[in-house]
């Protein structure tokens, strides 16, 4: 059974581009699709899925797209609210929020907060996230907790995803094959899905195709 599923949801801003759009329409599509994929996970009875939303990186970007980027979760959660704690859907984030503007930061805290209760999926919002940065905070506090002993269990105990099952698969659309600093730890096992269909084209099939597959084969950890 695949339980927990990461997404890189890539090619927004050129799916918008191509409709001769701002990037940002790209975005706000992007967003709607969340809904739908989310929707269609929580059919399949997987657990978790962690989305990239914007990572460490991303704000090197221009100032009027990350402010874009930022108000996206207000409008998604005006939305959408209601129906995840109708469907049982909880919200959660990974990533160093305290770098996020107050008000950003407040409405993902509010989401968290009122649908913690539920439990059929996690929606899991990977912001101002790196994978790096997450080790070395990660590192830190280890360092100052000073553990008896340091295994890939304690120490995997101190990344954000210390809640959440392995991850499974990972999905990145828009057609690179690189992992962009995401989940570089969590990766390890998982199998990589690398598809050019832009993020607001990825379908309730297509995502439904994707994981249906590896719920076939037997994963071997490196063993026989
Ligand atoms: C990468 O596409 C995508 C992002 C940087 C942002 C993705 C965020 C969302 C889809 C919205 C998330 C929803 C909520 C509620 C926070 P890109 O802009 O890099 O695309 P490109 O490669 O075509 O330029």
């Amino acid at each position: 059974m695949v339980k927990h599923v990461a997404i890189i949801m890539d090619g927004n801003g050129r799916w918008a581009q191509k409709r001769n759009k701002k990037r940002t329409v790209g975005h706000y599509y992007g967003s709607e699709n969340v809904r739908n994929i989310a929707l269609e996970a929580l059919d399949m009875g997987i657990e978790v899925i962690t989305l990239y939303a914007f990572s460490t990186e991303n704000w090197k970007r221009p100032e009027k797209e990350i402010e874009y980027l930022m108000k996206l979760p207000a409008v998604f959660f005006d939305k959408f609210l209601d129906e995840l704690m109708e469907k049982g859907i909880a919200i959660s984030t990974i990533g160093d929020l305290s770098r996020i503007p107050e008000k950003t930061r407040k409405v993902m805290e509010n989401a968290v907060e009122k649908t913690k209760h539920n439990s059929k999926l996690t929606l899991n919002f990977a912001l101002n996230y790196g994978s790096r940065d997450e080790i070395v905070r990660a590192t830190r506090e280890l360092v100052r907790d000073q553990p008896v002993e340091i295994t890939e269990e304690v120490f995997s105990s101190y990344l954000d995803t210390s809640d959440f099952p392995e991850v499974d698969v990972l999905i990145r659309t828009g057609g690179d094959k690189r992992l962009s600093n995401y989940l570089l730890w969590q990766l390890a096992y998982a199998e990589l899905v690398f598809l050019d269909l832009a993020w607001p084209d990825f379908t309730r099939d297509e995502f439904r195709k994707c994981i249906s597959e590896f719920e076939a084969r037997e994963r071997t950890f490196g063993g026989l």
